[in-house]
């Protein structure tokens, strides 16, 4: 069965409620098993058993978060074996300009180093779902679409 992973960090809960719609979007897409965990519940060795992995942070200074970032140098225990995943990334910012983009770029990035395959959009958010504070009708929408869109690729990419 495809299955997809969305590990997020979130203090204050903003990118928590970002990461609940975008895994509700992925479970729209029939036959994909969805987990939603924090990182500080994902061991990089779980990593491995998904066909599709999304991570969400908190901006913190224009960048991800260093919880975010722990996962992500930890994972280079299976550097290589990563490689033909569908990858993703969203982002909470304070404010507009806040560096939300950056830090979902940042975080494909590394996915891309992985050897991930990472799906643009070229009508919602182009890189991956931000939001300004508490996500928004608009937001909650761009996360609920991103989580179905990632789904439906690791379905085709698992078969
Ligand atoms: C250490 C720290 C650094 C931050 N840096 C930024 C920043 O550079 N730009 C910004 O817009 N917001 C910044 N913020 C605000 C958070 O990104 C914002 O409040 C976010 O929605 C928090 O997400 P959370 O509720 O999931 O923890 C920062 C917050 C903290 C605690």
């Amino acid at each position: 069965m495809p299955s997809m992973l969305v590990a997020y960090y979130s203090r204050s809960g903003n990118t928590e409620q970002m990461a609940e719609e975008v895994a509700a979007g992925a479970r729209e897409v029939p036959g994909v098993r969805v987990d939603l965990r924090p990182v500080k519940e994902v061991a990089p060795d779980n990593l491995l058993s998904f066909d599709g992995i999304v991570i969400g942070s908190p901006v913190y200074y224009g960048t991800m978060a260093a919880e975010v970032k722990d996962l992500i140098d930890r994972s280079v225990k299976h550097h290589g074996k990563l490689a033909g995943k569908v990858g993703g990334a969203f982002a909470s910012s304070g404010g507009p300009g806040g560096g939300n983009e950056t830090t979902v770029l940042d975080i494909v990035k590394s996915l891309l180093i992985h050897g991930m395959i990472v799906q643009g959009d070229p009508e919602g958010d182009h890189y991956g779902p931000i939001a300004v504070g508490e996500p928004d009708d608009r937001s909650r929408n761009e996360c609920r679409r991103f989580g179905r869109r990632v789904a439906e690729l690791a379905s085709r990419i698992a078969r």
